[in-house]
């Protein structure tokens, strides 16, 4: 795997643009697997700057993204579907039928990840897996465990991760979600390259998931082993 490491958010969002961007032109209809969270926000706001100055072309894109809260519906404005809509889709050209993420809000989640995997698979895998890493070295949701998942799964949220993520459940009664579909490591690793971000903050979490052991229990770890895997890393 390869390590790069910038000044700033800003340097690693650029990169990260710069990368997408090309995986597009290099294949306009590149599967692009994508992520939430605070980390690509800014890398979404370039690409859409890129797309609205005419450098680059969504409508044959196809996107999965990696994660869905258990129990939220699309329409939720904490959803990842809500976030993706907001942060990239509904300011590029890309076709709406072209953008998968977990249901959160089926009765059956087991079935909805059945069906999810299936998806991908029927698209032949992920071109470029888009990732963020979590401050105990989740990837996607696939927490701290004895095993790496390796199908899209139900996860129990850890202690941590809600902890990290209550800052975006800002309403009186909004508690953030126990569980949460996620892809597992199945479908991250066979994607044709991976590209994790981890900005400002995350400088622990690179040093043990990127320069210790492979272990589930520091999920990220697992990228040690792709062949094709980019970290942009803030020093
Ligand atoms: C979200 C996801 C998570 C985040 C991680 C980091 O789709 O897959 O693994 O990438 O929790 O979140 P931020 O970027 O908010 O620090």
């Amino acid at each position: 795997m390869n390590i790069v490491y910038v000044k700033n958010n800003e340097q690693m969002s650029l990169m990260a643009a710069d990368i997408i961007a090309s995986s597009i032109l290099h294949k306009p209809d590149a599967i692009l697997g994508l992520a939430t969270g605070s980390t690509p926000i800014e890398t979404y706001a370039l690409l859409v700057a890129k797309y609205k100055v005419g450098a680059l072309d969504f409508s044959q894109v196809r996107t999965f993204n990696l994660d869905e809260y258990a129990g939220l519906a699309p329409d939720h404005e904490q959803s990842y579907r809500y976030f993706m809509n907001h942060h990239l889709f509904n300011h590029t050209n890309i076709a709406m039928e072209n953008t998968h993420l977990p249901l959160g809000n089926t009765s059956d989640h087991e079935k909805q990840c059945a069906e999810y995997e299936k998806k991908i698979e029927a698209v032949g895998g992920i071109d470029l897996q888009l990732l963020g890493i979590g401050s105990n070295g989740h990837v996607g949701f696939n927490e701290p465990a004895d095993v790496f998942y390796m199908k899209t799964n139900v996860q129990n949220l850890s202690a941590a991760t809600l902890s990290d993520n209550k800052r975006f459940f800002k309403g009186e009664n909004e508690v953030v979600p126990s569980s949460a579909l996620t892809t597992g490591f199945g479908q991250i690793m066979a994607a044709k390259s991976v590209l994790l971000l981890a900005g400002n903050g995350k400088q622990e979490i690179v040093q043990k998931a990127f320069y210790g052991d492979v272990t589930p229990q520091i999920p990220a770890s697992c990228l040690q082993f792709h062949h094709n895997c980019t970290v942009i890393a803030v020093r």
